[in-house]
């Protein structure tokens, strides 16, 4: 449909998404996702960025997402066990949908807290035939530390969560693709790098500076090649000013610019061949 544009004429296009809907939706969605020419060094595809930020915001794709029956099955297994609000639910299935599915890879959200997200990721993974493992990874004990000159949630927020209770659901649901990872980053990051496959997507969700930093720093240098998708939370977050300052730093060290600045931060990346292990 839009093989004759350019990305400047996609853009253009793009203020009309409020129109598009049902097969020509999809077909937008799918076209600009894959089309070559529109993708940057480091997998960045801005129109995609649009689409999907515009499209939820303005135009018809709430809706459409909204009514997908796998969208619809993995918002209610997760009886709200998640503190992400829906549009940010929405972002991730579209992600999945058109671009991840092409990638294959494994996915890794730092930050688990109830695991309402990590049980979604892993349900729609699973409908869309994705093969990779999604790891949640956290303390399932409250954040590890924090540092009161910059951090605004303290040692121990978000304690009131419970290993083994998800653990059960995951039994519950056969969800054997989702492995929960309990400890520190630091410590349970490490433990798991031997059998990562290229990260597809990454969501950093640690709240504190140093989580945030380290969580970046260490995913990086695994993301697929194609260009993984880095998708920052709290950098936004009016409690995670110290978040934001580990994503300047890391736009700074790494040179990136995001693909997409609503309902979150999405940056691409993708190693140089000397950076992977
Ligand atoms: C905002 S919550 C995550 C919310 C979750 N992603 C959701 O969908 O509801 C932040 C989580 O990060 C975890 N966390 C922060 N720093 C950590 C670290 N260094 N190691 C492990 N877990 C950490 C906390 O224990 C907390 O559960």
């Amino acid at each position: 449909m839009f093989s004759s544009y350019t990305l400047g004429s996609h853009v253009a296009r793009l203020a009309h998404v409020d129109k598009l809907e049902g097969k020509l939706l999809d077909q937008a969605l799918i076209e600009i996702h894959q089309a070559p020419f529109l993708i940057e060094n480091g997998g960045r595809n801005v129109a995609a960025g649009y689409l999907r930020a515009c499209g939820l915001s303005f135009g018809k794709l709430y809706d459409a997402v909204k009514e997908d029956p796998l969208y619809q099955q993995a918002f209610h297994l997760m009886h709200g066990g998640t503190l992400l609000s829906e549009r940010l639910l929405m972002n991730f299935f579209l992600l999945l949908k058109y671009s991840i599915k092409e990638m294959p890879g494994d996915i890794i959200e730092f930050g688990s807290y109830r695991c309402g997200m990590a049980l979604f990721l892993a349900y729609v993974a699973r409908g869309l035939g994705i093969k990779g493992k999604v790891y949640a990874l956290d303390t399932f004990e409250g954040i590890p530390h924090a540092d009161g000159r910059i951090d605004f949630h303290a040692c121990g927020d978000f304690k009131d969560t419970s290993f083994d209770a998800v653990s059960e659901i995951i039994q519950t649901l056969h969800l054997d693709n989702l492995i929960l990872v309990k400890g520190s980053f630091q410590y349970s990051f490490p433990k798991i790098c031997s059998m990562l496959q290229p990260l597809s997507l990454v969501h950093v969700d640690g709240v504190t500076y140093s989580s945030v930093k380290y969580a970046i720093n260490a995913a990086l240098p695994h993301m697929h090649s194609r260009g993984g998708y880095l998708v920052i939370d709290d950098a936004l977050c009016s409690s995670c000013i110290g978040a934001l300052q580990a994503t300047e730093e890391m736009v700074q060290e790494y040179h990136l610019n995001a693909e997409q600045n609503w309902p979150h931060l999405v940056y691409r990346y993708a190693p140089p061949l000397n950076l992977k292990t």
